[in-house]
């Protein structure tokens, strides 16, 4: 069975973006794949953060992924600082990873500008990205489009790595979803749906009230017409509506288009509806969880065993190959 890893940052409340987009990808892959899945909370201190938030944060996280319907039993899912592996081998990929290539990073170009100061764990994120990987063995790294750079670097470190110390590493190969998955933000329908929008009414949270997703979606920003049509180009906040109840009811948007002749109030009422009913098993599993701490506790527990299982084999072999001196 073909490993997948991925990871998601435990910066802030998943939402429906995160969960369409890339979630329930990752619930799909459960069956047919040797799957693990990591919040990555090392990752959420390269930027500053509020320490007293940021436990609750990944056990909540945590408990979303679970809620959404990652099942402890057919995957692992566990949380990055448990297994100090991912640290280690950072390390001895910092070694091999060269300036030049993480300079080039896009998303650290974007995440630095306009910092005071920027830390060198942010210029080296990548980097703990592909200790994630490569830890593990995985085959397949399923990730949004924007993380397609990132993916690149991680497979020519394991190339580099393997070149100059002999085959240790297994390379991956990213699993970008098709096109369709991208949910966009309700208020400003060209940008991607995402936690850190500067205002959070074209944002749907997986835990929002059925009350306050119906009104986030009724105000969401279309266009001055009133044919409802799927063209992403000239109607995006239309067509982000019909991506959204598509996604959500399994639909294809632009069959959906021809259900709404009089104008965007039925497709709004409609959207929001079906959201209001896909999210309600989840808000529900989530309930029973955040009410059961010991046993959030015993999956982690189990999932960071699991993992440290995996990623220890790993870390001998790159010990031994770059030839450290084995513990006595
Ligand atoms: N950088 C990824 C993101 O922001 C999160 C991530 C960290 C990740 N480590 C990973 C994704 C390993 C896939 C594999 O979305």
């Amino acid at each position: 069975m073909a490993r997948v890893f991925s990871g998601i940052q435990p910066t802030g409340d998943m939402h429906l973006g995160n969960y369409l987009g890339a979630v329930r990808q990752w619930v799909a892959d459960q069956d047919a794949h040797d799957a693990l899945y990591c919040v990555v909370d090392l990752h959420a201190i390269t930027l500053p953060h509020d320490p007293a938030e940021l436990a609750a944060r990944t056990r909540r996280t945590a408990m979303l992924l679970l809620a959404a319907g990652l099942d402890p039993h057919r995957c692992t899912l566990f949380v990055q600082s448990h297994v100090r592996v991912h640290t280690e081998l950072t390390w001895v990929l910092n070694c091999v990873a060269t300036m030049g290539e993480l300079r080039r990073m896009t998303q650290f170009k974007d995440k630095g500008q306009g910092q005071e100061s920027v830390s060198v764990g942010l210029f080296d994120y990548p980097v703990l990205m592909a200790a994630d990987i490569l830890a593990y063995d995985t085959d397949r790294v399923p990730v949004g489009d924007d993380q397609r750079q990132h993916l690149e670097l991680a497979r020519d470190i394991a190339l580099r790595f393997n070149h100059r110390f002999g085959e240790t590493l297994v390379v991956p190969e990213a699993a970008i979803p098709p096109v369709g998955a991208r949910i966009m933000d309700l208020a400003n329908p060209t940008a991607k749906m995402s936690k850190s929008a500067e205002s959070p009414t074209g944002t749907i949270a997986l835990l929002d009230d059925p009350k306050s997703i119906t009104k986030r979606i009724k105000s969401a920003v279309t266009d001055s017409e009133t044919e409802v049509r799927f063209d992403v180009a000239a109607k995006p906040g239309v067509s982000n509506l019909l991506s959204i109840l598509g996604a959500v009811t399994g639909r294809d948007p632009e069959t959906l288009a021809g259900d709404f002749t009089g104008g965007y109030g039925g497709l709004k009422t409609a959207t929001a509806e079906a959201v209001v009913e896909f999210l309600a098993p989840l808000q529900e599993r989530y309930r029973d969880l955040e009410a059961d701490p010991a046993g959030v506790d015993a999956v982690l527990g189990e999932g960071a065993a699991k993992a440290e299982a995996i990623a220890d084999g790993v870390m001998a072999r790159v010990r031994d190959a770059v030839g450290l001196l084995p513990r006595p």
